[in-house]
């Protein structure tokens, strides 16, 4: 939902600012657009659609400037024109801004500056930013003070970033957006998210709501919302440039779903031990006060919650899932003795924030189980639980979702042992396939034919996936992930649910996929044989011994046989291949579906 970054140093910002945006391009690719200082006052250029454009029109533009703050965009407030695009400037052009959020009481805040004379030249809530410190200015503010001025205006949810001509520095700020500072050997960063300046320094500072920043070559000063001059934790990040890179691979899709066996190692390292585990953040006993789990999540991380429950339910602990945004907007009974678990891969969810909220508000306990260190959810549940897949760029959601579940398994051991006062049934079994999980995902990645079922199946009307339990929860991610990269009509649905409605939709052009972790096989298999009665053809994605379902099917796409409450995670991963390779095949761009971006920070 935006990206923005800057970068304040004793060369020109330019090319790195540009780097750093196509580091932050799946946060948005509507726009994207530079302002750097250059001396002799202001220079900008932005462009409607990708960072490439952007990169295009800066070659021989001769725009320089050894300070600069620079925009991806994901539009919420006016349409993707150039005139949409950030920076955002006052009247004279003496200041400029970049904005991630929603700037809520733009609409009162504009009328009142348009009565004053300001002309406005775009219909984005952020230019009202740079309007009010234009206003102080000509009171005689300094930038700094101007700048903080104006955002004592603002209602909403913002990270922001604003040059003034006079100013050698980059001043900055957050309010419910993400905002993290990269400290450098020659100069400084700051961006929505550390990917964007990996290549330069892997030294972060992560700033809390209220903050100000003000950034300098060579130095930078935080003050807290009232005025204080604070000192936050420079921290190191075990992140690798080349972690966000693309490699060797044609998307970062694909790369991901290939990272899974790494992924899923880091996941598990130091958790497991022989039939117990470990989580350093939560001995024996951390969760002897909880009653029952709420999962709240959205998207992928929601499916990670579903599957969760079903597990969590065999071990007899009570834990139901939530989309965040109901959540939020119909609470429901949340007693105190409920933990109320936010799964979020960014973080930075804003209606799973809503959520947590609404449980911290209703005397929950609160536990982020999400990927980015420093994140807001991190920060600001009670305690935070991280999945260690290492940063993940694509748009559509891959190896944080093993992680998500693998992570999942871990913490449903030790709540399961702590609310029953005994280990889960089977868990020596189960976690012994976990601690083996990472090689079972190569196999399925060396031997997937995924690419081939795609190829037959691309083109077809619709895609329809069936399972039950923890495959019921990968039916419902895999309908998410073919519909959300190919643009064809998926749908997930509980295999059992089937014939009371959605078998009206089956034909022979509409392939059903039926997913089967090891439980119930002669139920699915019976389902199987309804969808072909109707001329469906059925693509199983099962262990490899599961003989019923593979007879059934018309083609089959195998897993190794493993726990059962582990299978329906490599069923997934073939799950992936095959919208990965239908999206490919109907020429869609995969890293940056339409109307997408990674990171929701709206609600
Ligand atoms: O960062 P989060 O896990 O909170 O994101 C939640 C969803 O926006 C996300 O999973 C989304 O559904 C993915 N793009 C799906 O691939």
């Amino acid at each position: 939902m935006c990206g923005i970054t800057a970068r304040v140093g004793t060369e020109d910002a330019s090319e790195s600012l540009v780097c750093s945006l196509e580091n932050l391009e799946y946060r948005g690719y509507d726009s994207a657009g530079i302002a750097v200082k250059n001396g002799t006052g202001l220079k900008i250029q932005k462009r409607e659609g990708e960072v490439s454009e952007l990169k295009a029109a800066m070659a021989g533009s001769g725009i320089v400037g050894d300070v600069g703050i620079g925009h991806t965009r994901w539009s919420t407030h006016g349409p993707p024109t150039n005139e949409n695009a950030h920076p955002h400037v006052d009247c004279s052009g003496r200041v400029a801004v970049v904005h991630n959020g929603i700037v809520e009481n733009h609409a009162e805040l504009r009328r009142d500056l348009e009565a004053r004379g300001h002309t406005f030249r775009s219909d984005t809530d952020t230019e009202v930013v740079p309007h009010l410190v234009e206003e102080r200015l000509d009171a005689g503010d300094d930038s700094e003070t101007a700048f903080r001025a104006a955002i004592d205006e603002l209602e909403g949810s913002y990270a922001l970033a604003m040059l003034h001509e006079d100013a050698d520095t980059v001043f900055a700020t957050r309010t419910g957006s993400p905002l993290v500072l990269g400290i450098g050997e020659d100069a400084n960063y700051l961006a929505s998210d550390v990917p964007a300046f990996l290549e330069f320094t892997s030294r972060v500072v992560y700033l809390e709501d209220g903050d100000v920043a003000v950034l300098s070559a060579d130095d930078y000063r935080i003050t807290d919302a009232d005025g204080f001059e604070v000192s936050r934790p420079v921290e190191a990040v075990d992140w690798a440039a080349e972690d966000a890179g693309k490699g060797e691979y044609d998307h970062y899709m694909l790369k991901e779903i290939h990272e899974q066996p790494t992924s899923l190692r880091q996941t598990i390292q130091g958790r497991l031990d022989g039939d117990d585990v470990v989580l350093s953040e939560f001995p024996a006993g951390s969760f002897s006060e909880v009653s029952r789990v709420h999962f709240v999540a959205c998207g992928t991380s929601y499916h990670a919650g579903l599957y969760g429950e079903s597990l969590f339910a065999d071990w007899d602990v009570d834990a139901q899932t939530f989309l965040a945004s109901e959540y939020a907007a119909h609470p429901p009974a949340v007693p105190e003795d409920t933990l109320v678990v936010g799964i979020t891969q960014s973080g930075e969810t804003a209606d799973t924030l809503a959520a947590l909220e609404a449980a911290a508000d209703a005397g929950a306990r609160t536990l982020a189980l999400t990927n980015v260190v420093g994140s807001t959810a991190a920060r600001e549940c009670d305690d935070a639980l991280f999945i260690r897949a290492g940063p993940e760029i694509g748009v559509a959601a891959t190896k944080t979702f093993s992680s998500q579940v693998a992570t999942l398994v871990c913490l449903g051991e030790r709540i399961a042992r702590d609310v029953t006062g005994s280990p889960t049934p089977d868990h020596a079994a189960r976690l012994d396939a976990l601690a083996d999980l990472p090689e079972h995902v190569e196999a399925v990645l060396e031997s997937s034919t995924a690419a081939d079922v795609a190829a037959r199946h691309a083109h077809e009307s619709g895609h329809f996936f069936i399972g039950r339990g923890s495959a019921y929860a990968v039916a419902l991610e895999a309908a998410l992930k073919f519909k959300e990269i190919t643009y064809e009509h998926a749908e997930g649905f509980a295999a059992g649910e089937l014939k009371h409605g959605p078998l009206a939709l089956v034909t022979a052009d509409t392939p059903v996929f039926a997913i089967c972790n090891g439980n119930n096989e002669a139920k699915l298999a019976s389902n199987v044989r309804e969808v072909q009665t109707r001329g469906g053809p059925v693509v199983g994605v099962c262990p490899r011994t599961s003989d019923a379902l593979a007879d059934a099917a018309d083609e089959v796409l195998t897993v190794p046989a493993t726990h059962p409450d582990l299978v329906a995670i490599l069923a997934n991963v073939q799950l992936q291949l095959v919208a990965y390779h239908a999206a490919n095949d109907l020429g869609r761009p995969i890293d940056k579906p339409r109307n997408l971006a990674k990171s929701v920070t709206v609600e």
